[in-house]
């Protein structure tokens, strides 16, 4: 069985493809890949068909994580499996989310995952420009990510 998992922001262009490319790399690492399907999409369509932001992309690959996919708007059928993990960088996008297909079962913010931080909106670096402390916390919330989803979809 396919485990499917969707990180969303506003843009698709700085906060869930830094986190698509994190967890695709910690995915990949454990071995994986074939089990764990893993996209990214924003709630608006401001960036759609842009490259990730450069901000993103430089701190990727600081980490050694290439990335490649442009931006693009969520749609329905992103969130058509009801148990697709549909994991939002805040609480911003929960709402708009939900405004848009009301009830997912499994819609989480990312650092609900996170246990050494109390922050639970990743901040966000269109902004703040801050993106290695972005990166730090993202990856904080795909490691948590990683174990919850292990260890609730029995994947060994
Ligand atoms: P993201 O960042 O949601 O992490 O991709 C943003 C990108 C673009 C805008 C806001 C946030 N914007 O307002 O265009």
């Amino acid at each position: 069985m396919t485990v499917r998992v969707l990180f969303v922001c506003l843009g698709n262009i700085c906060r869930s493809p830094m986190a698509e490319g994190i967890f695709r790399q910690l995915v990949a690492d454990a071995g994986l890949s074939d089990a764990i399907l893993i996209d990214s999409a924003g709630t608006s369509n401001y960036h759609a068909g842009e490259p990730a932001h450069p901000g993103t992309r430089r701190v990727l690959a600081k980490h050694g994580i290439s990335y490649d996919n442009r931006a693009r708007q969520i749609q329905r059928t992103d969130v058509v499996h009801p148990d697709t993990y549909v994991i939002a960088m805040d609480q911003e996008n929960i709402l708009d989310l939900r405004r848009q297909f009301g009830d997912l079962p499994r819609l989480y913010r990312l650092l609900d995952f996170a246990s050494t931080t109390a922050v639970r909106d990743v901040p966000d670096p269109y902004y703040s420009n801050n993106f290695d402390q972005v990166y730090r916390l993202v990856e904080e919330g795909c490691k948590g990510l990683l174990v919850t989803i292990r260890s609730d979809e029995k994947l060994d």
